[in-house]
């Protein structure tokens, strides 16, 4: 979910309509606004997408200068009207991110007290949590404070009293929350770039703090109730807002980014004309690890596997991969001699930036690969490695993903020079390829005509199975992945060999087989896989080069012929022809590409 709050100087409710749109790829399953309208609490709500609650709030619009706003990827609740956000008990409003864990014990101990509940959600015990402190004496902002210190879980908060029009309150456990600092006017947000038309200015809070703000000042508390000092930083970027060009959608204009985004984000790494490295400031020395745990989720926890190839094959380096929901309750033992790489593409998923915590609490260096720059996940590593995807608006991860891969191939191949493990003449021809990315990738967009055609078919059917072996085998996952988000078909991933322990009774001459196999180490095999897909009828669409086009024994049904890419980078490259066959897919069945159903894009609870 995301939030904010504003205490201005005009109207505030357009502002908060406003920094929602921004704040929308966290959640778009209702939205809210109060205000404090004639001295009175008011609120419009609407379910589903934010236009909705535009055109409610033109019909109906909100008078008042303070205000806060929400919007929701459920968690508590069905996402409809009555469960959005702001929730109201009596004379105080809040928005909430996050889960309370405790929350059926303290509805409870409210509903004991008298309190009435009229939504399914967890925040609203926090509204009348607060309510019953400022009934039993206790000042607005002490209030809030006392019913913090009985919340468990995690969460970040912003909370509005009728009596007071120059008081937010503001708190965060878990999900992110910053405030903006302006001339005579304040602000709450998720991040910098909600905040970002009306400041710069920007102080994040950390984990355990409260904040009271007020039109001329903010003041930031422990949980304890001790003021504290935090860093008030200028928010870089921020005023780069996104629109989609001349693209039908955000996931098609990021899908054409690929080739500059790629090419900027190797540049960070690595001297294209002198075909060199660029320094590092590393927190731990490649040569004397002897492992590397990576964890990450969805998208980014593929890009990771395909890492553990990378590492494994070049630099000899053992790489143990978790999917980070799972890495953070597993208790894994971690060794000295090890360090923690964790990869996100918004660096605040809630899984994520636990196991990073788990790590950093095991004293092993952290590192992080991460495309936004002030994030939580960015902060708290000893060394970030920036992907520069620029903002990513669809909700299907696409260039976020392949710059992953870009810095982590960069990271491999250094590694593996580092370890002696290649010799200066390879380590010259690895760097020679990662600079080839670019153009391969803006070849492999021109496909787009072909791969349109395969899509239609697709459009038709109710499951699809993608397969591939060695790094192509995270990227048939990875297919699968995109096409499920976006087009609601259900696809899976699987390693060609594991075809025949399992999902080969799947397969009848509706079955889409989608073969992911360049000519390369594993081809022969993979097409033996394929040669049992064909004498089951099954209907190959095989994604290969034009050599594998050429020695592939089988008939396919469809072939994409990309260009010859080089074993380092062909993942990179076959990511295309999988996101564009899943964009298309979508686009012909008419689904909501860049804010598909349940989903959102930086999910900040377990
Ligand atoms: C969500 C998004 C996915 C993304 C995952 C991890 O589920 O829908 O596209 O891969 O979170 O996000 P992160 O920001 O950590 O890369």
């Amino acid at each position: 979910c995301g939030i904010v709050g504003i205490i201005g100087q005009a109207p505030v409710a357009p502002l908060i309509a406003d920094a929602l749109k921004r704040l929308e790829y966290r959640g778009y399953d209702s939205a809210g606004v109060a205000t404090i309208e004639s001295g009175v609490l008011a609120r419009r709500r609407a379910e589903g997408k934010l236009v909705n609650l535009e055109r409610r709030l033109q019909a109906e619009p909100l008078d008042g200068k303070i205000g806060i706003g929400h919007t929701r990827w459920a968690t508590h609740g069905a996402p409809n009207e009555t469960n959005a956000h702001p929730h109201f008990s009596d004379d105080v409003a809040i928005v909430h991110n996050g889960i309370i864990e405790n929350f059926a014990e303290l509805r409870d101990e409210l509903v004991r007290d008298g309190y009435e509940f009229s939504s399914q959600t967890d925040t609203e015990v926090i509204a009348h949590l607060v309510s019953r402190e400022i009934k039993r004496g206790a000042a607005p902002a002490e209030a809030a404070h006392r019913a913090i210190k009985r919340l468990e879980g995690a969460f970040a908060l912003a909370i509005m009293f009728r009596g007071d029009e120059d008081l937010i309150v503001g708190a965060r456990n878990g999900p992110p929350l910053a405030v903006g600092h302006g001339q005579g006017e304040m602000f709450l947000g998720s991040d910098a770039i909600a905040l970002a038309p009306f400041t710069d200015s920007i102080t994040y809070l950390e984990d355990g703090d409260w904040t009271i703000v007020r039109r001329n000042q903010a003041q930031i508390f422990d949980l304890g109730g001790n003021p504290v000092e935090r860093h008030r930083q200028q928010s870089i970027g921020t005023t780069l807002l996104v629109d989609k060009g001349n693209h039908r959608h955000f996931m098609e204009k990021e899908i054409h980014e690929q080739p500059e985004v790629i090419s900027h984000t190797l540049a960070h790494y690595l001297d294209f004309a002198g075909g060199t490295w660029r320094p590092l400031d590393m927190p731990f020395d490649f040569a004397k690890l002897d492992r590397l745990t990576i964890s990450a989720c969805g998208t980014a926890y593929l890009a990771g596997l395909i890492g553990k190839y990378w590492f494994e094959r070049l630099a000899r380096l053992p790489v143990d991969i978790d999917i980070a929901s799972e890495f953070r309750y597993r208790e894994i033992p971690l060794a000295k001699g090890a360090a923690a790489l964790f990869v996100s593409q918004s660096g605040e998923t809630a899984d994520t930036l636990a196991s990073l915590r788990y790590c950093r609490n095991a004293g092993i260096p952290i590192a992080s690969i991460v495309n936004v720059g002030g994030s939580t996940m960015a902060r708290e590593s000893d060394l970030v490695f920036p992907t520069l995807a620029g903002p990513e608006i669809g909700v299907a991860s696409t260039k976020a993903f392949t710059c992953q891969l870009a810095v982590i191939a960069s990271l491999a191949a250094r590694a593996a020079a580092a370890r002696g493990t290649i010799t200066r003449e390879e380590e010259k021809t690895l760097i020679r390829q990662l600079c080839e990315a670019p153009r391969l990738v803006s070849e492999t967009l021109k496909l787009q005509h072909r791969i349109e055609k395969v899509a239609r078919e697709l459009a038709h059917v109710r499951h699809v199975l993608y397969l591939g072996r060695d790094t192509n085998y995270p990227l048939a996952m990875e297919g699968a992945l995109k096409l499920k988000e976006i087009s609601y078909i259900h696809a899976e991933g699987y390693a060609a060999g594991e075809l025949k322990h399992g999902p080969i009774a799947l397969i009848d001459e509706t079955m889409p087989v989608i073969v992911i196999a360049p000519h390369g180490r594993m081809f022969e095999k993979t097409v033996s896989n394929m040669q049992e897909v064909a004498a089951r009828g099954g209907k190959i669409i095989l994604i290969t080069d034009g050599k594998g086009a050429e020695q592939a024994s089988v008939k396919a049904f469809e072939t994409i012929v990309l260009p010859d890419a080089p074993d380092l980078i062909a993942p990179i490259v076959y990511a295309l022809p999988l996101q564009m066959l899943a964009y298309f897919t979508a686009v012909f069945m008419g689904t909501d590409v860049d804010q598909p159903r349940n989903l959102a894009k930086s999910v900040t609870v377990e």
